[in-house]
């Protein structure tokens, strides 16, 4: 168990404020508790192609930091077109001999066996993917591994029965898919992606983001151990220029991209008047929506969650929050108490609530962002909570006083950055959070079951929570409108986009 220790110059009397503020962290601090499994990490990692760890053809490799302490990790692979070509021919080879001619139960059997084996190993690969990717270990031991293991025991279960999958019609599988996925989650947008296609008898072509490729190529150890037949999962690390020789290749009968907007368009054209099939999930901007009625110390808790969950790096990250008028100054205020609260730093230990932002790239971005926010008149907001001195770390922050017209309430920003807005009518909440180019998700917090009905009809978003914020489940399909994307990952639905009617 952790202890608490009283921290030395930090009196309330001292500093002015009435004793009976108690804020934690601030009068007491924790001790350290790190996670200290061995996440067995190799100092190089190579491609997975074919079911064996080969060397890029070029010979060349780049580096993974760990963004928590800007160290060395190991040596990642980079694969140029040769290996995606290598990749691709291994992929068709399974398709065409092994995996599209085998039974569905047959392939749920290594399918449930690739969610055991993700369990077996579940601390290891949670201590990986934080100390690459820099989410504090919480997360990823709560809700990254599991859902990953989670994703793929779905999927299993599908594998024979899908002739339910669209009643009344047969389905096939489409062939070979390219997949293209970014740093945010790395291993669960792995499973997100492989586990439907696999499932419905597609074999695969997938590539990590370059900050985050570990947990992608630790996965092919995973494979071995399950015995999968080689070719059926292939992963190539590398840039964008090794995802757009994914994206673009001929065998590829379906694409799927999760990233940014700008890169989705970017791939639609370079594809546009092929045949391939494709499935993008990109940018989001939701609004967090708290009406008069809410449970405000809930819907606190639900704007903590929506926003600084993985740092802000979530697409559907509740980004705007728009408060009724009669509220808004009660949850600001709240909102500021709670987030004094929050455990900014070592994304290894225990009780850290925000860990390192992935690269010093997104760092910038957010910063960039943020210098913007402020010059364009918002109201900002930080605690005054002490960072790490190495490592890319940003405070969670709050603008207030925002209006839709600010920068800072229509761009991405990808960071654990708030934007406050008020409303006061439903119509007026509607027509605010329909007021952007992005249509992935939306929150809506009120005691009014009617209201909950009425605002998920009207809100143009792919997911509306209600009384709750960023709930997953591989159930549940998951994806977007407008600049958002197209298709949907999870549920039945999910699967319909793996897969043709015959
Ligand atoms: P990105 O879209 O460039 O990267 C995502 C993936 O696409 C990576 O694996 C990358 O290697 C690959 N990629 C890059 N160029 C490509 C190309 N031409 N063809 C095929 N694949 C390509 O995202 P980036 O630059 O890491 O982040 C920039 C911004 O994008 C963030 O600040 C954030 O706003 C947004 N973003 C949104 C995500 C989401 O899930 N909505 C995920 C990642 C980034
Ligand atoms: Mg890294």
């Amino acid at each position: 168990m952790p202890t608490l220790t009283r921290k030395k110059q930090s009196n309330p009397r001292a500093s002015g404020r009435p004793a009976a503020e108690l804020i934690f962290g601030d009068l007491w601090e924790f001790d350290p508790a790190p996670e200290t499994a061995d996440p067995k990490l190799k100092a190089r990692y190579d491609l997975f192609i074919n079911n064996k760890f080969v060397p890029p053809k070029s010979g060349k490799y780049f580096d993974s930091i760990n963004p928590a302490n800007e160290k060395k990790i190991a040596e990642i692979a980079y694969a140029q077109a040769a290996d995606v070509d290598a990749a691709y021919a291994a992929a068709k080879k399974a398709y065409d001999t092994v995996w599209g001619k085998m039974p569905g139960k047959e392939r749920a059997k290594y399918i449930y066996r690739i969610a055991r084996l993700l369990q077996d190993r579940a601390r290891e690969f949670a201590v990986a993917e934080t100390i690459d990717g820099g989410k504090p270990i919480k997360e990823s031991r709560d809700f990254d591994v599991p859902m990953a293991a989670a994703h793929f025991f779905y999927h299993a279960g599908w594998a024979d029965k899908l002739d339910y999958v669209a009643p009344g019609r047969k389905v096939a599988p489409l062939g070979v898919v390219g997949q293209v996925i970014p740093w945010n989650f790395p291993l669960l947008m792995l499973a997100w992606k492989i586990a439907p296609a696999i499932a419905m008898g597609n074999c695969v072509v997938i590539k990590p983001a370059e900050t985050t490729s570990i947990t992608a190529l630790k996965l092919g150890e995973i494979f071995q151990a399950a015995g999968l037949p080689p070719g059926v999962v292939n992963i190539v690390s590398g840039f964008g220029d090794t995802g757009a020789a994914i994206m673009t290749h001929p065998t590829a009968a379906k694409v799927a991209f999760t990233g940014s907007t700008e890169v989705g368009k970017i791939i639609m054209r370079s594809i546009a008047g092929t045949e391939k099939k494709m499935t993008m999930e990109l940018g989001g901007k939701a609004a967090n929506i708290v009406f008069d009625d809410a449970p405000i110390d809930q819907a606190v808790e639900g704007i903590v969650n929506g926003i600084f969950f993985n740092q802000g790096h979530v697409c559907c990250a509740g980004s705007r929050l728009l408060v009724h008028e009669p509220v808004a100054e009660a949850v600001l205020t709240k909102l500021k108490t709670r987030i004094k609260m929050l455990r900014i730093g070592d994304p290894l230990d225990k009780n850290t609530d925000i860990g390192a932002i992935n690269s010093k790239e997104q760092l910038k971005t957010i910063q960039r962002l943020v210098a913007i926010g402020v010059k364009e008149g918002a109201t900002m907001f930080q605690p005054k909570c002490d960072l790490p001195a190495k490592g890319y770390y940003f405070r969670p922050t709050v603008f207030s006083d925002v209006t839709m017209s600010h920068q800072i309430a229509r761009e991405e920003i990808f960071g654990p950055v708030l934007s406050v807005l008020t409303f006061r009518t439903l119509d007026e909440a509607v027509e605010k959070a329909n007021n952007t180019a992005y249509g992935l998700s939306a929150g809506v917090w009120t005691d009014k079951g009617s209201r909950i009905l009425k605002m998920s009809t009207e809100l143009k978003a792919g997911v509306v929570w209600a009384n709750t914020y960023n709930k997953f489940d591989p159930t549940s399909p998951f994806g977007g409108y407008k600049e958002s994307g197209f298709g949907r990952e999870g549920g039945r639905q999910g699967l319909l986009d793996y897969c043709k009617l015959v």
